[in-house]
């Protein structure tokens, strides 16, 4: 059983994939707290739902990026997680968050990396004329979208796809593969070494 504290800011699809998943068994943990930097965000009334304890924290009471992070870690500390899952997390870790959960945070990113980083990934793809894309699990070191490379999956982007029509079918295959990655590191199956994630049998 793992401890899981998920960082939201939007609509919280993955969140509610992962709520279901634990509900289901499919992943050996619990939600110990969602936060959020958004009011507003839809993910938090989710949580709320499935009696997920929920924080908001406003990032205009600190009075830079790591003061906040440090609120942020002390709250995940105080509830002993031990895995971060950005779930449409839209800010950018300090350097302070990623030492305090090294190797212990994860993302989950709309395109096969290392193709894509950064905003609108499904724009981009679809722009660039790629014959497929899809989404990745990774951890999350200092780069953007950078680091060690968990779990992938594709999906083929057809010539009348759209933004929109390639988003949600990406999302369909990233809702099945961040509760596995969850699961995995769960069961202390990833190994990290250097660039590389072993899944072990
Ligand atoms: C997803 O597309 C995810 O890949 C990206 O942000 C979006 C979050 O969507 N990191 P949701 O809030 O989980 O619905």
């Amino acid at each position: 059983m793992i401890n899981v504290g998920v960082l939201v800011s939007g609509r919280g699809t993955n969140l509610q994939a992962i709520i279901e998943a634990i509900e289901e068994g499919k992943i050996e943990g619990k939600i110990k707290i969602v936060i959020s930097d958004n009011l507003d965000a839809y993910a938090l009334k989710r949580a709320e739902q499935h009696n997920v304890e929920t924080q908001y924290i406003n990032h205009k009471e600190f009075k830079n990026r790591e003061d906040y992070d440090k609120k942020i870690v002390e709250t995940l500390k105080n509830k002993e997680v031990e895995l971060v899952v950005l779930a449409g997390y839209m800010r950018i870790l300090s350097s302070y968050f990623i030492k305090a959960y090294k190797n212990k945070i994860i993302n989950i990113h709309p395109a096969l990396l290392p193709s894509f980083p950064g905003l609108r990934a499904q724009k981009q793809a679809v722009e660039y004329g790629v014959k497929i894309s899809g989404c990745t699990v990774h951890f999350v070191d200092e780069g953007m979208d950078s680091g060690p490379i968990i779990l992938q999956s594709a999906v083929e982007v057809s010539e009348d796809d759209t933004e929109e029509s390639l988003a949600e079918r990406i999302l369909k295959e990233e809702h099945q593969i961040y509760a596995q990655a969850i699961q995995l590191f769960s069961q202390g199956r990833l190994i990290i070494k250097g660039r590389k994630v072993f899944i072990k049998k």
